[in-house]
């Protein structure tokens, strides 16, 4: 199985929701390598690679004592900066903190997720721009992990045409299709698949609940974080941030940020039917993937060819890859979905 490429140790990663860390130490695996979460006693929180550098037992298992981390082994504790604060038993000398430490990961906070950057890389998370702000409603949702490749579920969302085959009925139909115009932009770290046309998709949940649209826009900000959204007359209808993090070469663990206007409805309301629908379109796109990588693994590997609808052809593992794109713009094209 191809292994994951290092711009993923290289980049932010999406490993927790903020409401998942708590008073006990959280571990995450993300790019086969576990990572303890927790709080320090300012509420700040904090990585570390889940392993106690003393004889390497898994830090997660531990308890909390002052906003530091207690492994169960011998006991040593360690702060939120992997500093040892203290061998049970032992006096510590001067420099003994720094020497005995645990290895710090980088993290930050945003928008209620938090990320680590296994190696030193990319600056800042990109610009997303409506996903955090206070004009709009907005949830997370956790996917837990899944069986499959990250680039392969990156492929799936920025992909149109599985659409009426995996979610025949709900979101497209396979027998009856629309034709649109698709177009690509593509910059130097994102590339953007943009739909036009002039009414909703023809499955029962896209007519029963969409509003009007006119375009839907799907982008991926290198390596793993894709936005897709969809704007009808009046602008934006809904955003989702997708954040596709991959635990190893073949498991990844999704999170998706939902983003609506204030306005149509209260907000629990729309994020209960958002996640009472997209329920079942959920599990289909988790069944594909999982049954992708059976077909990739019986033959050793992936071996992909590209079709007159992969309008985005190879450019998307590039991305995922860290390479960087020629800027241009492509299309229109006409299709039908
Ligand atoms: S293994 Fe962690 S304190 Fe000894
Ligand atoms: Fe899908």
């Amino acid at each position: 199985m191809t292994p994951l490429p290092d711009s993923i140790a290289r980049s932010w990663q999406l490993v927790a929701l903020s409401k998942e860390v708590r008073g006990k130490p959280l571990t995450r695996k993300v790019a086969d390598t576990p990572v303890v979460l927790f709080r320090g006693a300012d509420g700040r929180i904090a990585a570390l690679l889940d392993r106690c550098p003393h004889r390497n037992f898994p830090l997660s298992d531990g308890r909390m004592k002052n906003g530091a981390v207690v492994c169960p082994y011998h006991g040593w504790r360690f702060g939120p900066d992997g500093d040892c604060l203290e061998v049970p038993g032992c006096e510590l000398a001067s420099g003994d903190g720094a020497r005995l430490a645990a290895s710090p990961v980088a993290v930050i906070e945003r928008n209620g997720g938090v990320f680590v950057r296994l190696k030193e890389g990319q600056a800042d998370l990109p610009d997303l721009g409506v996903w955090g702000d206070d004009d709009h409603d907005h949830f997370w949702w956790a996917q837990g992990v899944w069986r499959g490749r990250a680039l392969d579920a990156i492929e799936n969302v920025l992909d149109a045409f599985h659409t009426n085959y995996i979610h025949d009925g709900i979101i497209r139909r396979s027998n009856r299709r629309m034709p649109v115009h698709l177009s690509t932009n593509v910059f130097e770290t994102s590339i953007e698949q943009v739909i036009e046309q002039p009414i909703p998709d023809l499955g029962w949940m896209s007519r029963m609940l969409e509003p009007p649209r006119d375009r839907s826009r799907t982008r991926l900000y290198a390596p793993t974080t894709v936005q897709a959204r969809w704007e009808g007359p009046k602008g934006l209808t809904l955003c989702v941030s997708a954040f596709f993090t991959p635990v190893d070469a073949g498991s990844l663990r999704p999170f998706a940020r939902f983003t609506t206007p204030k306005g149509r409805g209260p907000s629990w309301l729309k994020e209960a039917a958002i996640r009472l629908f997209l329920n079942p379109v959920v599990a289909q796109d988790r069944r594909a993937l999982a049954r992708q990588l059976d077909g990739i693994e019986a033959f050793g590997g992936p071996r992909f060819i590209q079709g007159p609808g992969d309008l985005l052809g190879a450019r998307v593992a590039q991305l995922y890859q860290g390479q960087a794109l020629e800027p241009g713009v492509e299309g229109p094209f006409i299709r039908t979905l």
